[in-house]
């Protein structure tokens, strides 16, 4: 079969054999100045570096810090003009102090968003990595006005940059760098129960989002959709105590009637496979259940509508399957935490669009699995035909909440530029639920307007719809699309993450999604059984 060929033949590292070095976080109360490791990371704001007339820090913190240091700081901040801007940082190497570098890090006028800290986690891990540190410390020097709850999510925010910013995924090189950090203090955001647990969080989902990267990282000749079935049983498998796993092949498909998700795959030689994973709580009883819903084209050519021009990224195609990868790590993320009183189904119509002569033609009519009929006026608008029949498989799972992610459209990106995803609603409270859970994770997510008006472009004088209507507002036309296909009763979203799953200036994969996902299911769960040695674990 010509998922196993992939691998055997090309000889390359295994995809997703995740390769992550172990780093423990601890928060604690200490005082700086007695701090011992190899690099201790203070943020400052640009009021933390003012100075009086004897140029000495205002800041208690940075007073403390320079005079133990014998005025470098100070000496230092004003030669370099460091002012506490943001983006701006210094590194100064010590000596016989047992601690070797101090790094300043600015965070602007204000200690801000959420999705700044995990900016400045980043740098720090990048930092960390760069110097092959094992031990390092961060600190604000003014953390005082933040309330308990901001602490808590500006601590967790700083561990999981950390993470990401040490990772790198090499499993595509001959030759790689391993990072050697192995613990991060986190100091002066407070101590106890509610931090570890946070931090605990943290790096759970930091996993998932690891697993999603690799996921599109992972070339299509090698993630093929049977290899991502494989993947998706594998993790289900590691956590047998809350997951089952049912893949569906060509003939069942078939059986199913998934009409518009088969036209899609009938090109390729690399069967489609029908993914629904289902997770049920440790004590079995759920209040309510959800349904996350990803696009998984493992790879996208356009079809006969083949990709062609400078700016269509063919190349790039594989990233296509970003919305599965966001599912599947939410997957590894919650079989760790283990939520009560949710029961999540991951459902995930993976195929590639290919072009041969079994292939679909544009013109071509299909049948959803809902009897709707749809004219395939342009075989590149693939990814809401593979959606069509996974949201109608979705409701019949008798789910209340569908949250579905998608590289579905150039259209969002061009609307919102490559680090905002589109989303798009008819429910006002889906909306609130999903962009405060976002708020909390800092990955940035748009409202759109659904505008009826636009369906008119989607008509088709021979059947129920065309899949590709106007140019202008394509992200919309799409949306309308995928609503036909979802009960009326069923509360839905659909994220168009197009933009904010690559990342273009490392040239590699975000795992967008994962936290995000795995925060709003949480929102719906009042207690979690993640593994914590002396803990209750009430999610907070
Ligand atoms: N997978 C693409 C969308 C895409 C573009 C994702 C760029 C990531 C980066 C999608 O299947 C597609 O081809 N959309 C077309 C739709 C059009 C033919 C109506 C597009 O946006 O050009
Ligand atoms: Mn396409
Ligand atoms: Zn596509």
């Amino acid at each position: 079969m010509a998922n196993s060929t992939a691998r055997e033949t090309l000889g390359l590292t295994e995809p997703s054999q995740i390769d992550t070095q172990k780093i423990s976080f601890a928060a604690k109360e200490v005082d700086l100045v007695e701090w011992k490791g190899d690099m201790l990371a203070v943020g400052v704001t640009e009021k933390d570096m003012s100075k009086d007339e004897n140029l000495k820090f205002k800041n208690s913190i940075m007073l403390k810090l320079d005079s133990r240091l014998g005025g470098l700081l100070s000496e230092a901040s004003s030669e370099d003009d460091f002012t506490g801007k943001t983006g701006q940082s210094i590194v100064l190497r010590l000596r016989g102090l047992g601690l070797k570098r101090i790094c300043l890090i600015g965070l602007g006028s204000t200690t801000s968003a959420i999705a700044f800290f995990r900016n400045l986690g980043e740098t720090l891990g990048e930092a960390a990595k760069a110097f092959k540190s094992t031990k390092i410390a961060i600190t604000l020097s003014s953390s005082e006005g933040l309330s308990e709850e901001s602490k808590l999510s500006t601590a967790s925010a700083i561990a999981t940059g950390v993470v990401l910013g040490t990772y790198e995924d090499n499993r595509f090189k001959s030759e790689s760098k391993k990072s050697t950090l192995k613990s991060v203090e986190i100091l002066g955001l407070g101590t106890g129960d509610n931090i570890d647990l946070k931090l605990k969080i943290a790096e759970v989902v930091c996993s998932g989002i690891i697993f999603g990267k690799e996921l599109v990282n992972a070339p299509a000749n090698l993630l093929t959709p049977g290899i991502l079935a494989e993947e998706a049983t594998r993790i289900a498998s590691e956590y047998s105590d809350v997951f089952t796993a049912k893949i569906f092949d060509v003939e069942q498909c078939k059986q199913l009637k998934m009409g518009s998700y088969l036209g899609v795959a009938a090109a390729s030689a690399n069967p489609p496979h029908f993914i629904h994973l289902c997770y049920k709580p440790p004590d079995g009883e759920a209040k309510i259940k959800l349904a996350l819903v990803g696009k998984g084209l493992t790879f996208d050519s356009g079809g006969y509508n083949i990709k062609t021009g400078p700016y269509c990224s063919i190349e790039l195609m594989k990233l296509d399957m970003g919305g599965s990868a966001a599912v599947f790590g939410a997957v590894k993320s919650l079989g760790q935490i283990k939520p009560l009183g949710v029961e999540v189904h991951f459902i995930v119509a993976a195929c590639e669009n290919m072009i041969s002569g079994t292939g679909m033609r544009p013109g071509d009519i299909v049948t959803a699995s809902n009897g709707k009929t749809i004219e395939v006026n342009n075989t590149d608008a693939e990814g809401r035909l593979t959606l069509a029949d996974a949201l109608i498989y979705a409701c019949n799972q008798g789910v209340e909440k569908i949250v579905d992610l998608a590289t579905l459209t150039g259209a969002c990106v061009v609307a919102l530029g490559p680090s905002i995803a589109g989303v798009f609603t008819p429910s006002d409270e889906l909306a609130l639920e999903v962009l405060t859970a976002s708020e909390i994770t800092g990955e940035k997510l748009w409202r759109m307007p659904m505008e009826e008006s636009y369906w008119e472009s989607m008509k088709s004088g021979v059947a129920d719809m065309v899949n590709t209507g106007a140019h202008q507002g394509d992200a919309i036309n799409a949306a309308l699309f995928l609503k036909q296909f979802v009960d009326k009763e069923v509360q839905w979203m659909h994220i168009d993450m197009a933009g904010p799953v690559w990342n273009y200036r490392s040239d590699s994969a975000t795992g967008f999604g994962v936290a995000t996902l795995v925060e709003w299911v949480l929102s719906h769960s009042p207690f979690a059984l993640i593994y914590m040695p002396h803990i209750k674990c009430n999610i907070i």
